[in-house]
């Protein structure tokens, strides 16, 4: 079969390096796609906002599955835009509708999903310009850490995590008077801090059956020791060790059960990835945050540890045969060391070139913010440049592969997080 995936980061060359493995594929098109996904399969300049354009191409090129990688196409519609037009609602599109993407969409959604379903959560509440009094009052009544999230996207900067009343109060006021997220911002979920270690756990669903993929945990922020500027990941390591089978076995019966028979009883129409942002409060899961897509850097030490056709898995799903789909998964640990450009979250330069990659031996390098030239040569193109990930018997093993290798590549001003996985040692 022909499939279309959709993205341009780490995500996405793990993707396409998986998906380009199954012997049920024919060609692989990535769009807009890096200098990796080039390797895995055909990059096509597509926009991912110009539906008709994808649309087009997917006829052109007999596309039968469309792998939506990152979340706005889907809060877009894209989901539905296929499934509605005569010619391509037959392509099985790994994603959801509008409607169940405001899983991630949108956080007053998710916590009213959450609450309805009896999904552990923080307790919360929703306010808005019209009533910031209440809102005010509300915080009055919760203990610090206080907690604002945006409800809408904003590009993960949308939740203030604050020490003070005064400044939480202020916090609110910015996001709902002065448009401090713009429209992400019209409405603010003000919720229950809580404290504990958090993990990721994805499950591929068609909203009937599932199955529940390796768990990750992911690392934030820009500096070692958790401190700095939050960033879209810096690193990643599966499995968890703290997340052992009691621990899961309570994931699976208060978290991943309702969640799928919840979007069976709202009837959303879903063919695709549930990533849940968990807490661990003392040994009890709650949910922080529903994604729709899979996290990234996550997915780049996921994804390797899936030994079964992850194609053959997106198949069974869109076929509604995921029942009987069985998942191979390497017990081994996988570890996964973002590498950065300097300044990055804040302002980088681009354009450096990349040298080293020829040196790397017993890791995996997936590209996020790369591009190549018409000699081959390797150039920066983003904050996160490439994610080497590495297998080890056990966690300290496979951090030691993925350091040496990310040593063997240079460019101006790299930086990565050299503590990844070192709390959990
Ligand atoms: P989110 O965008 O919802 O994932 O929030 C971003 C980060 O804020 C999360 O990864 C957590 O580290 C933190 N966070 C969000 N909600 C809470 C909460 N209720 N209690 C403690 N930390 C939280
Ligand atoms: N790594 C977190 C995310 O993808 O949102």
């Amino acid at each position: 079969m022909n499939v279309l995936l959709l993205g341009s980061g780490g995500r996405e060359h793990t993707l396409a390096w998986k998906i380009a493995q199954s012997p049920i594929l024919d060609q692989l098109f990535i769009a807009p796609g890096n200098a990796g996904t080039s390797l895995s399969g055909t990059n096509v300049s597509l926009k991912l906002d110009d539906f008709d354009a994808i649309k087009k191409f997917a006829i052109d090129m007999h596309i039968s599955m469309i792998v939506v990688g990152p979340e706005q196409p889907l809060v877009d519609g894209i989901y539905d835009f296929f499934k509605s037009d005569p010619q391509t609602k037959d392509i099985n599109i790994i994603g959801m509708s509008k409607y169940a993407a405001q899983l991630e969409g949108s956080k007053d959604f998710a916590k009213e999903f959450m609450i309805k379903h009896n999904i552990p959560t923080a307790a919360y509440e929703t306010f808005s310009a019209e009533n910031i009094s209440d809102g005010e009052l509300f915080l009055e009544s919760l203990n610090p850490p206080y907690v604002l999230k945006a409800d809408g996207l904003a590009a993960g900067k949308g939740v203030l995590i604050l020490d003070d009343l005064e400044k939480a109060k202020a916090g609110l006021r910015e996001m709902l008077v002065d448009n401090k997220f713009g429209q992400a911002g019209q409405q603010v979920v003000i919720e229950e801090f809580l404290s504990g270690i958090e993990l990721s756990v994805f499950v591929l669903t068609n909203g009937k059956d599932y199955v529940v993929l390796p768990e990750a945990k992911d690392y934030k922020r820009i500096g070692e020791g958790d401190t700095g500027l939050n960033t879209g990941g810096m690193g990643s390591i599966s499995p968890v060790p703290f997340a052992d089978k009691a621990f899961m076995a309570k994931v699976e019966e208060r978290i991943i059960k309702p969640t799928v028979e919840g979007i069976a009883k709202d009837k959303m129409d879903y063919n695709g990835f549930v990533f849940i942002g968990l807490m661990n409060v003392n040994g009890d899961p709650f949910v922080i945050e529903y994604n729709v897509r899979m996290g990234d850097p996550e997915t780049e030490s996921v994804i390797p540890r899936i030994k079964s056709d992850l194609l053959e898995l997106f198949d069974a799903t869109g076929k509604n045969k995921l029942a009987n789909a069985s998942l191979e998964i390497d017990p081994r640990y996988s570890t996964s060391i973002m590498l950065v450009s300097g300044g990055y979250p804040e302002s980088y330069e681009k354009g450096k070139k990349i040298s080293g990659l020829d040196q790397v031996k017993n890791s995996i390098v997936f590209h996020a913010g790369t591009k190549m030239n018409e000699d081959g040569d390797i150039f920066t193109s983003g904050g996160r440049v490439l994610a080497i990930t590495a297998f080890g018997n056990n966690l300290e093993e496979a951090l030691a592969n993925s350091f040496e290798n990310a040593q063997k590549i240079q460019f101006e001003k790299m930086y990565y997080r050299k503590d990844i996985g070192k709390d959990l040692m």
